[in-house]
């Protein structure tokens, strides 16, 4: 059982994925080889590591990429998924409380994975279930398994975590995604560009962590900061976070990404998005040597096999 052996207790500090804020840089790292490990295993060791268990898939909220890899990673891993990916199909439609659901579940699973519109949700159900949680994220505040999959994306493909040179680009006001990593790059002296509309501006608090530990700019122009960064990171802007269609409507198209707008970007540059993309990103940078954004999808299967693996080992 050499693969267990290789990560330590005093590896990884917490007993539920969360928030990006509760990780310190051991944490993330230890994650990231973990992941990097699994991702060298034989399909036969690696279903061996959550034999027994069962992962309960609870999404609130709907989801692509973190609900099917997340059920792809148990299922690589020899565990049992359960679950729901509508919660009109629950007793919560009866009225059955959200703190209720979490505790039942607890009882029917090993780990809880769960995705809900609400910020601060995952926290609650950390904090009522007798089993870890994972958060696949809660409204516009954490993703912080995205994080997690973007930073290994960045580890194998730009080479490097320290001293990026990154711009995030989009909605910075309700993304969830970039307040994750925004706060993680602290740990790695990461030169931040925040790009947006005024009214989808980072938020305040995040701005002030960070700039705590990294240097920041702020701007509404893309195509000044592209030659300059070593990543850009788009996002969409979410329709579902406005309280009010009019004033999505004047920010929907605010940045479209092009080929021919890459032009002096570095060689090396990579263009990252968490997905889904609207429009903000045009079909022709995909055959670019910059777009990475499927193959970041793809390292969410062994970050969160390696997550799985990992909490599946912890006592709450
Ligand atoms: N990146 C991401 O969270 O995608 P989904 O909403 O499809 O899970």
């Amino acid at each position: 059982m050499k693969a267990k052996e290789s990560l330590k207790k005093t590896d990884f500090s917490l007993t539920d994925v969360i928030s990006i804020y509760d990780f310190s840089k051991a944490d993330i790292l230890s994650v990231l080889k973990r992941a990097k490990e699994i991702e060298a295993m034989t399909e036969e060791k690696k279903s061996k590591l959550l034999e027994g268990k069962t992962v309960a898939s609870m999404f609130f909220e709907p989801s692509t990429r973190t609900r099917l890899s997340f059920e792809t990673a148990i299922q690589n891993l020899g565990g049992k998924v359960i679950g729901f990916s509508d919660a009109r199909v629950t007793s919560a439609k009866k009225g059955e409380s959200f703190s209720d659901t979490i505790k039942v579940m607890s009882n029917y699973a090993d780990i809880l994975v769960m995705r809900h519109p609400l910020s601060g949700t995952a926290r609650l159900a950390a904090e009522v279930s007798s089993k870890p949680v994972l958060n696949g994220g809660d409204g516009p505040n954490q993703h912080p398994t995205q994080t997690l999959l973007d930073l290994y994306t960045i580890q194998k493909f730009v080479g490097k975590l320290e001293n990026l040179k990154i711009g995030f680009v989009g909605d910075l006001k309700y993304g969830r995604t970039v307040h994750s990593l925004a706060a993680a790059l602290t740990h790695f002296n990461a030169c931040q560009h925040y790009i947006s509309p005024p009214s989808l501006k980072m938020p305040k608090h995040i701005k002030e962590e960070v700039e705590e530990k990294c240097k920041i700019k702020e701007t509404e122009e893309l195509e000044k900061f592209i030659p300059e960064v070593d990543v850009l990171y788009m996002t969409r802007i979410q329709k579902e976070r406005f309280p009010d269609e009019l004033e999505y409507n004047k920010v929907k198209d605010a940045y479209v990404l092009t080929k021919a707008m890459l032009k002096n970007a570095k060689k090396e540059m990579k263009v990252m998005h968490p997905l889904p993309r609207v429009n903000e990103i045009a079909t022709d940078v995909d055959e670019t040597e910059h777009a990475i954004y499927f193959q970041q999808t793809a390292s969410g299967i062994p970050v969160r096999e390696a997550l799985l693996d990992i909490l599946s080992r912890v006592k709450k």
